[in-house]
């Protein structure tokens, strides 16, 4: 069957589960790069590819979009997006997905790695920081083409709750959040702002409490709604947010999971902070000053990364 011309920039999505194909749509919508979707299960991948090529004439995209079980199609991309995995049910937790989710993310990285090896990996699936390093190990590239989703999926739940609160444009908000993807997460209010304007001074303190454990229980809230699988389209929207910054290499400063090497006093760890996204992948972490208690926060949250991590032995 003749495929789509696929003559650009390749970005290849591992995984044409929910998010998987949300962040194939993305790309090929924006005309980011051309999308090799790649799942294990046949069919599958160029079934949702097919679908997708055939909404261009409609949309007017021309970017290439080809669906495949075999990693000789993912040569040479100049990203790999990782998604495959399990999606937690009700009642699971992200941690319960640790040893599954490892053995598959060290499978797929290992096999793109080597048909890519000069890419940028974009790790998504989770629990997340504990599959960043899964994702290093497997592919031996530096640690700055690794980085994790997850600080602007879990910001822009908080900036959707802050636009929901004061009725104003969720575009009007700005916000990041630290540490682990998991129940440990840290939003920052004191940094969060609304038309520039400091949120602790548009609400009560207990009014930002309760937004920021909705935003902890932001994806439990959406896996309850759904009773099957979990959130895909803000992780969709997140993810293609990551890709444009490192594709146009805009030197974007986005929340996401970094590896650690002394910065905000944790040596070796993937966990969520403030990085600046370039073609290079994580060009810098960025260390911004905190309070006593988001110090503690976050170094609780890091220390639940690094039992998970421990827990991974030979994958880690
Ligand atoms: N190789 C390739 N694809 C695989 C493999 C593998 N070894 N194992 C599983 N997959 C594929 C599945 O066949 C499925 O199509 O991964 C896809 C996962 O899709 P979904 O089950 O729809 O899960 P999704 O909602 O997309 O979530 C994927 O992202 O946000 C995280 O927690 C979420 O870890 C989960 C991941």
């Amino acid at each position: 069957m003749p495929q789509a011309r696929m003559p650009r920039r390749k970005v290849t999505v591992i995984g044409a589960g929910n998010v998987g194909a949300t962040v194939a749509q993305r790309v090929v919508e924006t005309g980011l790069a051309d999308v090799v979707l790649l799942d294990i299960v046949p069919g599958l991948p160029q079934g949702k590819a097919l679908d997708l090529a055939e909404a261009a004439p409609i949309l007017g995209y021309d970017v290439g979009v080809i669906g495949t079980n075999d990693y000789a199609d993912t040569a040479d991309s100049t990203m790999i997006v990782v998604t495959s995995g399990l999606a937690r049910q009700p009642g699971m937790s992200r941690d319960d997905l640790l040893m599954k989710n490892a053995q598959i993310v060290s499978d797929v990285v290992g096999q793109a790695a080597r048909h890519s090896p000069n890419a940028v990996i974009v790790v998504v699936t989770n629990p997340l920081d504990a599959m960043c390093h899964v994702a290093l190990k497997a592919s031996g590239f530096p640690h700055r083409r690794v980085v994790g989703m997850a600080g602007v999926l879990d910001a822009a739940r908080f900036r959707t709750f802050m636009a929901m609160e004061l009725g104003v444009s969720p575009a009007n908000t700005c916000a990041f959040v630290l540490g682990g993807h998991g129940d440990t997460m840290v939003p920052v209010p004191r940094y969060a702002t609304v038309g520039g304007i400091p949120l602790p001074q548009l609400m009560s303190q207990d009014t930002i409490e309760r937004l920021v454990q909705r935003t902890r229980d932001g994806g439990a809230e959406i896996v309850s709604l759904l009773k099957s699988g979990s959130a895909y389209y803000a992780p969709g929207a997140a993810t293609a947010e990551m890709i444009d910054a490192i594709l146009e290499d805009r030197h974007k400063i986005l929340p996401c999971s970094a590896y650690l090497q002394g910065e905000y006093g944790v040596q070796g760890l993937f966990v969520g902070v403030p990085v600046r996204l370039s073609r290079a992948g994580v060009e810098e972490v960025v260390e911004v000053e905190l309070t006593d208690d988001e110090r503690r926060e976050f170094g609780r949250s890091a220390a639940a990364v690094k039992e998970l991590v421990e827990k991974l032995g030979t994958y880690a």
